[in-house]
């Protein structure tokens, strides 16, 4: 009953990432359909359901559980999702409770995350020139973000930038953000953009910008070493000496870390995906809605569908074709 979560491939299974709405105040190009045809509220989990479901994973083992959306910070009501959920922490059920955000509600709600144990927390930031972030986001404005981001800090949270490598849009960036998270003490992380949503082949392949490039151009100016340091998420990372800044790359495309994977992921509606790059998903709702004061059946369900976590995913660009793309976009599950 309480036996830990393994996949077939011998992966434990100790980090939840959970989609609280797939509702967004901005539209990101790579992440959303600029008109989104969002849930009727009915289809999403209560927070009630979402605590139920949680909590049931943490029961499996499930040592780190991150909130995403969507803007997980647009969903009414979440500061009492992270209340119930910060009981987990009490009990030493759970090591890390975060969040990953758009920023924009941030500062209204920095100091209350703190004060529930959330100690860190990842804020999605391609640019920080307020006119191509209106560009990026299709509509969003940089002001409240950066407002956000100093709140977080002011409330003693550390801050995780993700800026996603898109080529001919933010490679002119690359120093500016490196200084600014340095000056700013955040952490920085670069993710290679991969290919979800329903954007065509070509303007994908004229987005990407593989880290293998970003890294050799932040070694034209900074010595880069290896640190061979993992944070429980899928980063790696590298130091530079002459600032001692630790950056972050996510590599799914040029190099695969699906290996060492610990994680799935549950949206808004219940529905598990044991990778985010494969379209295989399991039903929790109907377990968790059908036996409201039972959760055998949820707990079986979890157990079955990690029985058939894949391998990995199968993104590839190379070749000048893009293979393994999705027509789910990556709001769905979160990241
Ligand atoms: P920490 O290491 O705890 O800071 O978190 P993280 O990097 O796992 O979380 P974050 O939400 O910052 O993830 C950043 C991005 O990495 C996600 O939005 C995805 O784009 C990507 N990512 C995270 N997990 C996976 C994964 O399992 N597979 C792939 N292909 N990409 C992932
Ligand atoms: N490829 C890579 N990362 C993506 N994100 C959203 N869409 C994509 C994509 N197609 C990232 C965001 C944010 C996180 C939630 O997911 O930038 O950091
Ligand atoms: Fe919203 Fe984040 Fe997707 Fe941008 S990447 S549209 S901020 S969920």
């Amino acid at each position: 009953e309480t036996a830990p979560l393994i996949d077939p491939f011998a992966r434990p299974i100790t980090y939840l990432r959970v989609s609280v709405t797939d509702r967004c105040d901005f539209r990101c190009s790579y992440c959303m359909a600029e008109h989104m045809q969002f849930l009727p509220k009915k289809e999403l989990l209560t927070l009630e359901e979402l605590d139920r479901l949680c909590s049931g994973f943490i029961g499996l083992g499930v040592r780190k559980l991150r909130v995403t959306g969507g803007e997980p910070l647009v969903r009414r009501g979440i500061l009492g999702f992270f209340t119930a959920m910060a009981r987990h922490l009490e009990t030493g059920a759970l090591d890390e409770l975060t969040l990953t955000t758009n920023g924009s509600q941030l500062a209204r709600f920095a100091d209350d995350l703190a004060a529930l144990g959330v100690r860190r927390v990842n804020v999605s930031l391609d640019t920080l020139d307020a006119t191509k972030f209106a560009e990026i986001t299709r509509w969003g404005r940089l002001a409240p973000v950066l407002e956000g981001i100093r709140a977080a800090t002011r409330a003693g949270m550390r801050v995780k930038i993700n800026t996603v490598a898109l080529k001919g849009f933010n490679e002119d960036e690359l120093f500016a953000l490196v200084d600014w998270c340095g000056a700013e003490g955040h952490d920085l992380t670069f993710i290679e953009v991969m290919p979800m949503g329903e954007m065509g082949e070509e303007q994908r392949l004229e987005q990407y910008w593989p880290l293998t490039d970003l890294r050799a151009r932040l070694a034209e100016r900074f010595t880069v070493s290896e640190t061979g340091e993992r944070s429980g998420g899928p980063a790696r990372y590298v130091r530079l000496t002459e600032t001692g800044q630790r950056i972050g790359f996510i590599t799914p495309l040029s190099h695969n870390f699906c290996e060492s994977c610990n994680r799935v992921r549950v949206t808004c509606t219940g529905e598990l995906f044991m990778c985010l790059g494969q379209e295989d998903s399991a039903d929790l709702r109907a377990p968790l809605r059908a036996c409201p004061d039972e959760d055998a059946p949820l707990v079986a369900a979890i157990r079955a569908a990690i029985g058939r976590k894949p391998k990995g995913h199968d993104f590839d660009y190379s070749r000048a074709h893009v293979s393994g793309q999705m027509s789910r976009h990556m709001s769905h599950t979160g990241g």
